[in-house]
């Protein structure tokens, strides 16, 4: 299906606030997830139909330190890093690939640390 974004600053954010002070980011912000375990940000993603999908985080991370968050879909959590990209100003992207169901799934981020989660930009499908 054709590339759908799902900004972080239109998400359902627990733990977390919406900011635009670091440049770079696609849309009017990202969040800034609180430096406290279990901050989450929640996309509610549509899938035209069942099956394999990747789906691209973009973030930043201004730290040195690896901000590790678990990634849940549909409940289902996976466990990724998210390392420093040298800058908050500085975005990457991770990709994951995962298996969607026809129609609306979540899929959260959530902080395994107490440093939180990396700044989160947006999710595209
Ligand atoms: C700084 C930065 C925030 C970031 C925070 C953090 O305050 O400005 O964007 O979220 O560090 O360490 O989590
Ligand atoms: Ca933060």
């Amino acid at each position: 299906q054709a590339a759908t974004t799902y900004e972080a600053e239109n998400a359902t954010v627990s733990q977390g606030v919406v900011e635009s002070n670091h440049a770079g980011y696609s849309g009017t912000g990202f969040v800034n997830y609180d430096n406290t375990t279990g901050s989450y940000v929640e996309f509610a993603v549509d899938a035209a139909t069942a099956g394999p999908a990747t789906l691209t985080l973009r973030y930043a991370n201004g730290t040195t330190t690896n901000r590790p968050m678990a990634l849940a879909v549909n409940g289902t959590a996976t466990t990724r890093d998210f390392p420093g990209t040298g800058a908050w100003t500085t975005w990457q992207e991770s990709t994951i690939t995962t298996t969607l169901n026809a129609g609306t799934n979540t899929v959260r981020a959530t902080a395994t640390t107490a440093n939180g989660g990396p700044n989160l930009d947006r999710l595209v499908l």
